[in-house]
């Protein structure tokens, strides 16, 4: 598999409304430009008009049990619906617990779409491969906006899930939290992660496009 960006855009003022459809054209700019897959997760309610700039596009957050008489969730239909690829399942700021996440990635699957489960650590990766989903990025959570690349500041979480998940079902591994340039994706790269997953980086650069075309050379 070639190695792949994902780029949450979360809540930040920095990527609402327009500017987080521009953060997303950036993206798909880049992307053209390079060749590198990069998924964009925007913010919930961009997501239509974002899968109409890049097609690309992930829900951060998807409700597996929602259908009907349900009030403001999201479902993978919708999701479909909307254009979008796929969903994160169960980020760090979004958890779940395992019967929701295998229940959310097999109807996700149900419908075409992609799923990537966010794990804390080595073991939950592990345990939750189980499910098949198409990626998998673990995250340490106290690392998560700091600045500081998992890659750097605990390498063996992210070489330990590469192996640990290669044992259950190979599922693609990312890796993301603190992750903030182009050396820290070359370590993730180096550590067997087939990718990164990052957020603050991206949505706060003073010049993302430049940012990104960075991370996306130290993925070729
Ligand atoms: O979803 C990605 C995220 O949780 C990592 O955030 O800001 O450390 O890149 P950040």
């Amino acid at each position: 598999m070639r190695p792949l960006i994902a780029l949450n855009l979360k809540v930040y003022p920095e990527s609402l409304g327009r500017k987080g459809l521009e953060l997303v054209r950036i993206a798909h700019d880049v992307g053209k430009e390079t060749g590198v897959r990069i998924i964009v997760a925007p913010q919930a309610v961009d997501l239509a008009a974002s899968s109409k700039i890049h097609k690309d596009i992930f829900a951060q957050h998807v409700d597996w049990n929602a259908e009907g008489a349900f009030t403001g969730t999201t479902t993978p239909e919708a999701i479909k619906a909307a254009g979008c690829l796929g969903s994160l399942v169960n980020h760090s700021e979004r958890r779940i617990g395992d019967e929701a996440i295998g229940k959310a990635v097999a109807r996700l699957r149900g419908n075409g779409l992609e799923s990537m489960i966010c794990t804390k650590d080595t073991p939950e990766s592990a345990r939750l491969a189980v499910f098949e989903p198409t990626f998998i990025a673990v995250e340490p959570p106290e690392l998560i906006g700091s600045g500081i690349s998992v890659s750097t500041a605990k390498p063996e979480v992210v070489s330990g899930t590469v192996q640990a998940v290669a044992k259950v079902n190979g599922t693609p591994v990312l890796c993301g939290a603190g992750v903030s340039n182009g050396g820290d994706v070359r370590k993730a790269i180096e550590l067997g992660a087939a990718g990164v997953l990052l957020a603050s980086a991206y949505v706060k650069a003073k010049d993302p496009k430049n940012l990104l075309a960075e991370m996306a050379e130290a993925l070729l």
